[in-house]
């Protein structure tokens, strides 16, 4: 990984912004991804990462933590919080922004336990594939404390498979309609391809069920988004 993302953090909070971040899926064309929304204060955040952070509770790990805007905002409350990224250049800005613990580190590999794990802006997509959500979801149980819980967001994105005539384009043949090839470029500069996930709740919901966790819809947002709450 080229850490292109990371890279445009860093130019951002270094004053070096001029350019955005061009992502692009394999099912729909290149969109801008504004490096300020990268920074986003509490006011300008979704409903649904407003509800999550408000219903943070004890030792917090905010896991893909980008520019630390949400584990920030949770330390100025006294929360003891955990940063991780897999990106090097997003937990130098997060270390740079203030938020005092912050470490390069892959979900699969963190080890300590928290009373609040989350996971926002599109929480779901860290996990990759359909066939991953057990695994991660077993991983992050194991990180819970008695009485933790996950607070994590996705959308639904059958819309985007959505035709002029309000019928459905997707191959109902092909793995979950979710699963995507993610573009990002930046600076001219290409990324290699990633897959990343929406998931939809109810599937997020049939794969907690079989861990034995409970999954509550907390909040729904504007289109087609939601905010989910695990518990054990
Ligand atoms: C869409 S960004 C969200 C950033 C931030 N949470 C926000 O709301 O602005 C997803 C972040 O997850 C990180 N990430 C991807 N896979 C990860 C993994 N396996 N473990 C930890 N972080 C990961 C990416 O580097 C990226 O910073």
């Amino acid at each position: 990984m080229k850490d292109l993302f990371g890279c445009a953090l860093l130019d951002y909070q270094n004053g070096n912004y001029t350019k955005d971040i061009i992502t692009s899926t394999n099912i729909s064309d290149e969109d801008v991804l504004p490096l300020p929304y990268l920074f986003r204060a509490f006011k300008d955040m979704p409903a649904l990462e407003q509800k999550a952070l408000k219903l943070c509770k004890g030792s917090v790990l905010d896991v893909g933590c980008g520019s630390g805007i949400h584990s920030l905002y949770l330390q100025k409350k006294g929360f003891e919080v955990k940063a991780i990224d897999v990106s090097k250049g997003a937990i130098e800005v997060t270390k740079q922004r203030g938020v005092l613990h912050a470490e390069v580190l892959p979900l699969l590999n963190e080890q300590n336990t928290f009373d609040t794990i989350l996971l926002l802006m599109n929480g779901t997509g860290i996990f990759q594939e359909l066939t991953q959500v057990s695994k991660y979801l077993a991983h992050l149980k194991s990180l819970l404390n008695t009485n933790g819980q996950i607070l994590i967001d996705s959308s639904d994105i059958k819309y985007m498979y959505e035709d002029e005539d309000g019928g459905y384009w997707m191959d109902m043949n092909s793995s979950y309609y979710g699963e995507l090839d993610y573009f990002l470029s930046y600076r001219g500069e290409e990324e290699a391809p990633m897959k990343w996930l929406y998931l939809d709740f109810e599937t997020l919901k049939l794969a907690c069920d079989t861990l034995d966790l409970k999954c509550e819809l907390v909040l729904e947002g504007e289109h087609f988004d939601y905010l989910a709450k695990i518990t054990a």
